[in-house]
């Protein structure tokens, strides 16, 4: 299966109207092989980015969203705007979304089901703790994270989604995965979706996140299941996000 690779930015809060102004000039100038970049800023740069980045292969994606379709919900934002603004893509379960936020799977699975209502293309973040991985409970754990989104909209939405594995002890810590450590898992949870639906499984993009850079980026993409990156602080920087879009 030959799968596009893709690169996608998580800003988190983080980022300016010069970020955007800087990485957009470095982007859009690039020839892109066979890979889509997606860019997530924060919200209230969304539409700003939209329109800065004009490249065919870069696409825009909000960071979560809210499970309601609309109403008094002081500060948030939902799949709706998302559609108004044009951007196609929101990253949705994320581990601090999860942890500082109080985001239950449940809830992650909720706003699952309103993104592809909205026919937003999701970002499912889905990843252990270290205590997690050091007393064997990685899949146990990653198996009840899909599984509650599974149970909510059915295999076939899978279709309409991205999946991110990332390990919390490899977020922002400056130590990734091993690739190998990294493929293993990612042909887990390929595994785990092929019990529902082996095409799915084998077209779906399983993305991996933590602490990837310009120096390990080609060994990560060159894995059997990895099909690109999620990046946090990496896509930061206009040199070394430029250098990631660029790997083969
Ligand atoms: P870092 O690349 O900073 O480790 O962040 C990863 C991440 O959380 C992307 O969503």
């Amino acid at each position: 299966m030959n799968r596009k690779i893709i690169v996608a930015a998580n800003w988190k809060m983080n980022g300016d109207t010069q970020l955007i102004n800087d990485m957009s000039a470095a982007l859009n100038q690039l020839t892109y092989k066979n890979k889509q970049v997606i860019v997530c800023p924060a919200a209230p740069y969304l539409s700003q980015a939209v329109s800065a980045f004009s490249h065919p292969d870069i696409a825009v994606g909000a960071q979560t969203i809210n499970d309601r379709e609309s109403g008094a919900y002081t500060g948030e934002i939902s799949a709706l705007m998302l559609n108004d603004l044009n951007v196609q893509y929101t990253i949705l379960g994320h581990s601090e979304r999860r942890t500082h936020f109080g985001e239950s799977s449940a809830l992650v699975a909720d706003k699952v089901a309103e993104a592809l209502d909205k026919n937003l293309t999701v970002i499912l973040c889905v990843g252990e703790t270290l205590a997690q991985r050091e007393q064997g409970e990685t899949e146990a754990y990653l198996t009840s994270q899909l599984q509650a989104v599974l149970d909510k909209v059915g295999i076939k939405a899978f279709e309409q989604m991205i999946v991110a594995y990332e390990p919390l002890w490899a977020i922002g810590t400056g130590v990734s995965a091993s690739a190998a450590v990294a493929q293993e898992t990612h042909e887990f949870i390929r595994g785990y979706l092929a019990s529902y639906d082996e095409t799915i499984a084998n077209r779906i993009s399983i993305l991996y996140g933590g602490s990837v850079n310009a120096g390990n980026c080609q060994e990560l993409f060159s894995q059997t299941d990895i099909d690109g990156a999620l990046i946090g602080g990496a896509s930061l920087k206009v040199e070394e996000f430029k250098n990631i879009c660029l790997a083969e």
